[in-house]
């Protein structure tokens, strides 16, 4: 199915075997003796001891051709999954704070996404997030260090541990950020309380919901979310995997899904958290009991709420439509 992925960090893209290579080659040690050990330990409590994971894996990249890999990887295996547009994350300040260069981080994605757009036809768009972990002022010295690149950056996100770092924090930085033409995406509602969406909402004046699991707490932030139509990216492995939900089956995404919400699929950190973005969809439809109604639907919403313009949406509206049409064909052909 024709569909776009709208919440993947390409620093959660890493795979063992990549991460194995890389250092190698940067002679640098890494806590694991094997590819087997490494994926052993991806065992997390929750998503702090996640990042503890995540952020020192992220130390065997250092040079342009690292970055260029790790995204040209993601987009070779997106484009497989029939992804046809992405919106990646990347989160500069766990490079540049150990001496990497922004141009060096920056360069090595652009690269790969013009020669997924080139030789796969994927298209794909770049989000920098803040660690809400690290201060305001780092956040800035970011904004201001990408914005030689902001022509090629759609947006700015807010990431990392969410418990004790309200939205509200980064406020001046999202001002700034806006002023300088970036859209604006926030984690919220993932380990934190509704409180934090409003924030993200009204402070950060997001316009997209990163996760945002937790508005169900909250019938008057679902019905803004509704009318507005503020897209949710929701991430059902991840989830499970940093225990916000015992298993999928206890996921509320069908529940946010029949409320009307304009929710989106998507993988977070596929090489952490068990599957890329097809893994995620084929894990969901039977245990949530998803008819073809809702994929259709999830597939749709993901076209809408990308940062693409209304003539391009409509292209890829048209081929998923395109596309279930032809299925439908096949199936009638079937019966009769
Ligand atoms: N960085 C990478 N994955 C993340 C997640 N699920 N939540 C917050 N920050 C992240
Ligand atoms: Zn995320």
């Amino acid at each position: 199915m024709p569909k776009a992925e709208l919440h993947v960090h390409i620093e959660g893209t890493l795979e063992p075997e990549l991460m194995f290579t890389v250092a190698e080659r940067n002679k640098i040690s890494l806590p694991y003796k094997s590819v087997e050990e490494a994926s052993k330990a991806y065992n997390f409590k929750n998503l702090q001891s996640f990042l503890d994971i995540y952020y020192r894996s992220t130390h065997v990249l250092l040079k342009e051709q690292d970055f260029y890999e790790i995204t040209w990887n993601y987009l070779k295996k997106a484009s497989s999954q029939n992804i046809r547009h992405t919106e990646m994350f990347f989160d500069p300040q766990a490079h540049t704070s150990r001496g990497i260069q922004f141009e060096t981080v920056f360069m090595g994605i652009l690269n790969a996404m013009k020669e997924g757009a080139k030789n796969l036809g994927i298209s794909s768009k770049l989000i920098m997030c803040f660690q809400r972990c690290m201060s305001v002022e780092s956040a800035m010295e970011t904004l201001l260090l990408s914005l030689p690149y902001k022509e090629w950056i759609i947006g700015v996100g807010l990431d990392s541990s969410e418990a004790g770092y309200p939205p509200r924090i980064f406020a001046s930085v999202f001002d700034r950020a806006r002023k300088e033409g970036f859209l604006t995406v926030a984690h919220a509602g993932e380990e934190g309380p509704p409180e934090y969406i409003w924030q993200a909402l009204n402070e950060l004046k997001v316009v997209r919901v990163d996760h945002g699991i937790a508005c169900v707490k909250d019938l008057q932030l679902v019905h803004k979310m509704k009318t507005e139509k503020i897209p949710l990216t929701i991430c059902p492995l991840s989830n499970v995997k940093l225990h916000i939900f015992d298993s999928l089956a206890d996921h509320n995404l069908k529940q946010l899904l029949d409320m009307g919400l304009q929710i989106t699929i998507n993988s977070d950190d596929p090489a952490y958290f068990g599957g890329y973005l097809n893994e995620n969809f084929l894990a969901i439809q039977d245990i949530l009991h998803l008819n073809h109604n809702d994929i259709y639907q999830l597939a749709k919403n993901s076209f809408q709420a990308t940062f693409l313009t209304a003539k391009e949406k409509a292209k890829l509206l048209k081929e998923l439509d395109n596309f279930t049409l032809k299925q439908k064909h096949t199936i009638t052909e079937k019966i009769s």
